[in-house]
């Protein structure tokens, strides 16, 4: 069975979504990936319809969308049919994003530096707790430097929270990319986002084995 990555954080506007387009993409190059979008906003249905009417074609992706009774057998066909499963959850930790935790072998929670993230992210890194699930912060939209981004990954450091090494810098080939039903590793061959996204994927890898 597939493992599972679950990207959930209670915050809106985070980049769990677009977390879960580039990483998928990226692990789409050598192996078969499954998206599972349960968040009703369904933009990362956008994304890969996008994706669909592309030529030439970018590397298959599944993709499901789901709610409700329907969500764990979904999740089980996914699983049966793929090498990882990938989860877009919504703005909250009710109902459905529980049971996507509890589903996950790696839980990543984006936070940009801010400390209305990183206080919105506790309920999620409880929730992960209580599940027993792995879970990881994993910073969004950093500037390269800055007071601010200093701040909060001392906060991080001094409270001990779990958190991922690479960093996303805010970078607009992660929107563009996105825009056009891409990873940002399939729309360019380098550049920092590229290498950024690349680091997360491989640390990500590290950990689900
Ligand atoms: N690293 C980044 N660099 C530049 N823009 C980014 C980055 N990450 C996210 N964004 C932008 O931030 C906005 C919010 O991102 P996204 O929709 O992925 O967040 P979300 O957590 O899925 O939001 P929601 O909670 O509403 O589902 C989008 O406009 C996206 O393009
Ligand atoms: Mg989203």
């Amino acid at each position: 069975m597939a493992p599972v990555l679950t990207i959930a954080q209670q915050k809106g506007g985070t980049g769990k979504t677009t977390l879960a387009a580039h990483l998928a993409a990226a692990f789409a190059a050598s192996r078969r990936v499954a998206l599972l979008d349960i968040d009703p906003q369904r933009s990362l249905r956008r994304w890969h319809e996008l994706r669909a009417v592309r030529a030439p074609a970018p590397p298959a992706i599944a993709f499901a969308d789901t709610a409700g009774w329907r969500l764990a057998g979904t999740l089980e066909q996914l699983r049966r049919a793929h090498d990882l499963v990938l989860i877009d959850s919504p703005p909250q930790i009710e109902t459905e994003a529980r049971l996507a935790i509890r589903a996950a072998d790696l839980v990543l929670v984006p936070v940009q530096p801010s400390p209305l993230d990183l206080w919105a992210a506790e309920g999620t890194l409880a929730l992960a707790a209580a599940e027993r699930r792995p879970v990881r912060l994993v910073l969004n939209r950093a500037p390269g430097a800055g007071r601010l981004r200093a701040a909060i990954e001392a906060e991080i450091g001094q409270r001990a929270l779990p958190r991922l090494d690479a960093v996303l810098g805010n970078r607009v080939g992660f929107a563009t990319a996105f825009a056009a039903g891409l990873g940002v590793t399939e729309a360019a061959r380098r550049g920092p986002a590229v290498t950024e996204l690349l680091a997360l994927a491989a640390e990500i890898e590290g950990l689900l084995g």
